[in-house]
Order: structure tokens, then sequence, then C-alpha cells
């Protein structure tokens, strides 16, 4: 079994140590703060806890480090750990800036290791029913592509709406396209904290042509978690929010005088796995040479270009 040790224990790390202490033997627990490592700790005491991540590193038997501390730590404890031989799952966005993401990727070919961003959406059902029919050609050519990610939610004082929602659409949008575009580019506007924008309307065009929007924000009445591709035969749209019409496949037809009508409408089956499972198994997978394991450190590296322009507009 795969020896696994998760750094970083508050909100998120705890569904990623529940998930493999189910799949692989997980060995280390590890947070700086005892008040989160204590309480994850105590409920799994077959792994040893420990406040320091060298302690990990420096465990010749342990072979994978799950990341899941706030950003900015990201490259930085991937490095690390890629340096000592490790296998590294590290939670999204996996760096800030492409000069760091670059140096984790080329990092991982060096030392044949696994390099993969928790993007979860990737690893969704949904997700994946709509990249099986834009690559069958079901849809036709697709057109544009965009994604609303709104509601009334945490408002955050030191990570904008883009940094904080829209990694996860646009890892979508980048992954079903399978371009790096040409032009991204971001507006925003900042009502609460200063500087941090709670609002953000990006914009991306890619060299194929196609377009796409992403709509971030927690300041909305809406709830929404939202994608949809327009191809010029067919339409299709993502609804996380619906319990379980995930998908839905829309047919238009032409009338007489050229106008568009709706045609029939259908909701293909897709499987009800949870989708960090899902993501978590892939992790175990990739590590036993199953998959590309180049291509998951790739698509990371193409979510850190695009957010570094989109960011680089949002500030300008
Ligand atoms: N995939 C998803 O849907 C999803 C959802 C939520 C969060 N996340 C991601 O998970 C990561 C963590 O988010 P969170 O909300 O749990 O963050 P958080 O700030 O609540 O918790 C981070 C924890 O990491 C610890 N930590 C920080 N630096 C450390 C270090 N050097 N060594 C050991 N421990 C350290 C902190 O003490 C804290 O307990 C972020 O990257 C976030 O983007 C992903």
């Amino acid at each position: 079994m795969t020896k696994i040790g998760v750094v970083g224990l508050n909100y998120w790390g705890p569904n990623l140590v529940r998930n493999f202490n189910d799949l692989a033997e997980l060995t280390w627990l590890c947070d700086l703060d005892e008040k989160h490592l204590n309480p994850v700790a105590r409920r799994y005491p077959n792994a040893r806890a420990t406040k320091n991540f060298d302690d990990l590193l420096a465990d010749d038997a342990l072979d994978a480090v799950v990341i899941a501390t706030p950003v900015p730590t990201h490259h930085a404890l991937a490095k690390q750990a890629l340096e000592a031989g490790k296998h590294v799952f590290v939670e999204k966005p996996p760096a800030m800036r492409a000069a760091e993401i670059d140096e984790l990727v080329a990092l991982a070919v060096e030392q044949d290791r696994v390099l993969m961003p928790g993007h979860l959406l990737l690893y969704h059902p949904g997700v994946l029913k709509v990249k099986e029919l834009i690559d069958s050609g079901e849809l036709g050519e697709v057109l544009c592509v965009y994604g609303n990610r709104v509601n009334l939610g945490i408002v955050r004082s030191n990570e904008n709406a883009l940094w904080s929602l829209g990694v996860h659409d646009l890892s979508v949008i980048l992954y079903l396209l399978d371009e790096d575009p040409e032009l991204a580019t971001a507006q925003g506007s900042a009502s609460i904290h200063p500087g941090v924008q709670d609002v953000v309307f990006c914009f991306l065009r890619f060299p194929s042509g196609k377009i796409a929007h992403m709509h971030l924000s927690w300041l909305d009445p809406h709830k929404m978690r939202k994608m949809t591709v327009v191809g010029d035969q067919k339409m299709v749209v993502f609804d996380d929010m619906e319990p379980e019409r995930k998908v839905t496949v829309y047919e238009k037809r032409a009338g007489s005088a050229g106008e568009l009508h709706s045609g029939d409408i259908y909701i293909p089956k897709i499987s009800t796995h949870e989708p960090l499972r899902l993501e978590c198994t892939y992790f175990l997978e990739l590590i036993d040479g199953q998959h590309d394991k180049s291509k998951v450190a790739r698509d990371g590296a193409r979510v850190v270009r695009a957010l570094e322009m989109l960011t680089n507009s949002l500030d300008a």
C-alpha cells in the first residue's frame, strides 16, 4: 500500500485525510498549528503526528506527500517534497506564478515523480461527461464556454474571487478546450476589503477562435455553480447545484427564416461517485504507473499560466 503523509489539516485537509486513510496507508499527519493537528491526530492514531514538515521528508518509507496548506506555501513545500523524492499531490492552485510551476514540473520530470495539482472538478463525472460530448463531436464545433460561480458566500480578506473561486472554473475551461489562451483579461470590483475583488468578470480568447467567460463573485443573489458549452450543433450545461440532473444537453433546430428554435433536451446518466474519492484514487493510480503523469502536471501549469495573465490584467 502506498504510504501517504498529509500536510495542512484545517478546513480542506481532513477531507483528503479521510479519503487517503480509506484508499492507502496514512502514515503522517502534519500541521504547524496544534489546534488543527491534534483533533485529526486523535481520529487517526495509526498515523504519526508532527508540526515539522521535515519529519515527513526524512522518512524514506513515505511514498507521497499531500499538501493542503495555504496557496502561498504550495510552491516551497512541493519543491522540498519533490527534491526529497516524494510523489506530490498539491491543492489548487499548485503555485502562484508561472515560473514557480514550471520549476515544479521540471523537477517532477527530473525526479521521475508524480506532481498532481488538486483540480477537483476534473474528476467530477459531470465534467468528464461534458468532455466526452465535446471530444466525440456531438456538440459540433465548440464556439464558446462560460462559467458562473456566484453566491453570497465566505468573504475572504487575503484572496480575491478570481483566486478563491475562479481556479475551479479556469481548470475546467482549459481542460475542456485543451488550449492555452492567447488573451486573458479580467475586471473586478472590491467593495468590502480594499484591493480584494469580490466580483470578477474574466474573458479568454483561444488561438482556435473559441472564447470563454467567467463570472465569479461572493456578492450575488444567485447561487450558481454552472458551466455552459455552446457548440454549433448542440449545447450542454453542467450544473453542480442540481442534485441529479448535473448535465443537460440541448438540441437546436433552424426555422424556415433562419431563426433558431429549441429542440429536444436530454439528461445523460452520469455516475454519482464522489469527485474527491475519484481524485484521490487517480493520484494513487498515477503513483502505480497508470495514466500519463506528465499530463496532470502540464494541465496544472496551464492553469497557473492563465491565472497569472488574468491576475496581471486585474491588477493593471
Ligand atoms: N479542492 C477544493 O474544492 C478545495 C476546497 C477548499 C480548499 N482547497 C484548497 O486547500 C488548501 C487549504 O485550504 P484551507 O481552506 O484548508 O486552508 P486553511 O488556511 O484553513 O488551513 C491550512 C492549514 O495549513 C497549516 N499550515 C500552513 N503552513 C504550514 C506548513 N508549512 N506546515 C504545516 N502546516 C502548515 C495551517 O496551520 C492550517 O491549519 C488551499 O490550497 C485551498 O485552495 C481546495
